[in-house]
């Protein structure tokens, strides 16, 4: 007991020193949102701000920081440094800037390639004020439609569709509509989701107080008594699940959305589970224009204070002085190195990347580095098909929202015979998709692309089926490439068409599907991964969330990102709210919180009067 008083005492201390002890001035600290301009929508216009080249004469003189990587981890946080001042270069190896969030165009459709929707965006809740703030209030936020998602389960015979409702009350009340007698283990679903993550706050403390402390909390077992969430990480979601009902049906809805950080459920945790089933609580948003929209109304604020976002900026190397601290990268330009020097560099490049391929053979070597990199594990990789459709989304029958399609409930078994065949077994019955329309979701479309429609199909893929090609040309990569990719194309599109019966060959003016080597090449993922590091059990536990934190082993080098925190875009903003943290030596979390709480009571008083 006396323990638990000195650490919630210690922890209290820590948060004011950072709330009121900042060594840097707090990018919370005002309310920065102007009033929404007239938008661009014109590719071109935009393109100068997203497809600004990489030339030795366009780095800025004294950078304060190079960040590599233009995702929404390494944007986001070149935001937060901008905003206090500081000089920031993003170098993004793509020809533009995003990350996931980037978008590209084929055949007159826009698709995106990352983002399909995210929660929590209901006005003036922290992370809605954390984007309004790193956006200046530019990037709006459409709401999908209720029920966001459906859940449909069994073989074209026999599907069964279950909606997926918003709302603390009406998600579980439509569940027990569909599950008659299943009130309690719904009920008891809800209570472990809602406890577990709440102690997730510990999962943020834990990354930015000083890690004797946090081998404090752990080591003592504390983590564990002080926050339910790592009380729980070790358990997987199909021993909970299966221990709250005996209904298979219910257990797969119970955890189908899985899919959104790539771990079937034997291998999930509780924990990060119920991180999801809480993120989409709330109800489930589109980012208005689409989501090149992030990276456009982010660009200009780190302009703004100096700095600037070059694309086609590959970092072959980070560079050290001899001191083995960080001073630099080298970017490579055609065959020539060119060297950028900073006092910091921040990688949203990954862990792998950062520590496998960006750091000299011996600094690599080095015990502490090796010791994160056996924490860690490549994640699954990814499937992405895109169609393109001539037709408006009544006429094609598409709504905002999305659709999770398995051929059967028990997804163990199914992520199972899927992963471990071969991959002309798999190419021919995918049994699990994920189909959702962007352009349904976005009220700019009919505006931007009268008449036509598009789709994102989403699955998982092995790497290994793959690799073979992965030193050819991204574009030419041979026809047994092809037709392998041609077998996913046409199995995912049987699903669709027989789940969606207006959607016809006849309507498709634009298919393509991309695998885990084309991950690699467009957004740098190593193995293909969809969202960063694996998402399994061991990630959860408290020590490998504490040691995972942007500090790294070497002086002046930082990670930020999906890798940091979590997956998905809310994740890996909060990856660049933790690095910013460390780097301002504030709680940005805090700080963000705050402002949110006072911009709610501000307008609150506005609308009373
Ligand atoms: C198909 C798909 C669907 C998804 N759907 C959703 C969703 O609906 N909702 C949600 O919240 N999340 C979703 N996610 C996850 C989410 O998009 C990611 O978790 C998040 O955007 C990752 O952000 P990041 O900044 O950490 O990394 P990234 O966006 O991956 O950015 C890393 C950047 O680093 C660059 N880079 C790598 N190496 C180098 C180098 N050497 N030099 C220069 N640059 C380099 C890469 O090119 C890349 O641009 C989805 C992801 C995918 C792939
Ligand atoms: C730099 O790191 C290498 C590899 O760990 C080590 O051998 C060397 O002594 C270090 N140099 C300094 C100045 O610390
Ligand atoms: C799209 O469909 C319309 C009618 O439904 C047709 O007139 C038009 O030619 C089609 N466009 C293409 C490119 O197929």
């Amino acid at each position: 007991m006396l323990i638990l008083f000195i650490v919630c005492v210690f922890s209290v201390l820590l948060i004011l020193k950072y709330v009121f002890g900042g060594s840097e001035p707090n990018p919370f600290g005002k309310d920065c949102r102007e009033p929404l301009k007239e938008k661009v929508y014109d590719k071109k216009e935009k393109n100068k701000v997203l497809k600004q080249g990489f030339l030795a004469g366009k780095v800025p003189d004294n950078l304060d920081a190079v960040i590599i990587g233009s995702g929404v981890g390494g944007l986001g946080l070149a935001v937060l440094l901008a905003k206090v001042g500081k000089k920031v270069l993003v170098l993004e190896q793509h020809d533009r800037a995003g990350g996931c969030c980037h978008t590209f165009t084929e055949k007159g459709f826009e698709f995106d390639v990352g983002i399909h929707y995210v929660g929590e965006l209901s006005e003036h809740t922290p992370l809605r004020c954390m984007l309004d703030q790193m956006t200046n209030g530019q990037l709006e936020w459409e709401p999908l439609e209720d029920a966001y998602d459906h859940v449909i389960l069994g073989p074209p015979e026999n599907r069964r569709s279950y909606p997926i409702y918003s709302g603390s009350a009406r998600f579980p009340a439509e569940l027990k509509r569909r599950f008659p007698g299943e009130e309690n283990a719904i009920d008891e679903f809800m209570r472990l989701v809602k406890k577990t993550e709440f102690g997730a706050w510990l999962l943020a403390v834990l990354k930015l107080c000083p890690l004797p402390l946090a081998k404090f909390v752990i080591h003592t077992g504390l983590a564990k008594h002080l926050s339910f969430f790592f009380k729980m990480a070790p358990r997987s979601l199909t021993e909970v699940v299966n221990g709250l009902t005996e209904n298979k049906e219910l257990r797969a809805v119970f955890t189908y959305i899985f899919g959104t950080y790539g771990k079937r459920p034997k291998d999930a945790s509780f924990a990060m589970h119920s991180i999801l089933i809480t993120h989409y609580l709330s109800g489930a948003w589109y980012p208005k224009g689409g989501s090149s929209e992030i990276a456009y109304h982010m660009i200009p604020i780190i302009e703004k204070a100096g700095g600037a976002v070059l694309v086609r900026a590959p970092v072959n190397r980070i560079l050290f002085n001899n001191k083995n601290e960080t001073c630099g990268v080298s970017v490579l330009k055609g065959q020539e190195e060119v060297h950028v020097h900073a006092p910091m560099v921040i990688s949203n490049a990954g862990i792998f990347n950062t520590y496998e391929k960006l750091l000299p053979k011996e600094l690599r070597a080095m015990p502490d580095v090796q010791k994160q990199l056996s924490m860690v594990k490549h994640g699954e990789g990814g499937l992405s098909i895109f169609v393109g459709l001539n037709g408006t989304k009544e006429e094609l029958g598409l709504k905002a929202k999305n659709y999770w399609i398995f051929a059967e409930n028990n997804f163990d078994e199914l992520m199972d015979k899927y992963m471990n065949e071969g991959r002309e077994e798999a190419s021919k019955k995918i049994p699990l998709l994920f189909v959702g329309s962007p352009s349904a979701k976005d009220p700019s479309w009919e505006e931007r692309s009268p008449g036509k429609s598009t789709l994102s199909l989403v699955s998982f893929a092995k790497y290994s089926w793959f690799e073979e090609w992965k030193d050819g040309k991204v574009t030419n990569r041979g026809d047994d490439y092809k037709e392998l990719k041609q077998a996913f194309i046409d199995s995912a599109l049987n699903v669709v068409m027989d789940v969606f019966p207006k959607i016809t060959r006849d309507k498709i003016e634009y298919i393509d599907a991309g695998t885990p080597i084309t991950n690699t090449h467009y957004i740098g993922a190593p193995e293909g991964e969809f969202y960063g590091v694996d998402h399994g059990m061991s990630r959860f536990s408290p020590e490998v969330s504490a040691a995972i934190r942007p500090q790294t082993p070497l002086k002046n080098l930082y990670l930020t990102g999906q890798d940091v925190f979590l997956c998905g875009f809310t994740g890996a903003l909060l990856g660049a709210i933790t690095c910013g943290s460390v780097i301002l030596n504030r709680n940005l979390h805090v700080d963000s919180f705050l402002l949110a709480m006072k911009t709610k009571y501000i307008n609150k008083k506005l609308k009373d009067k």
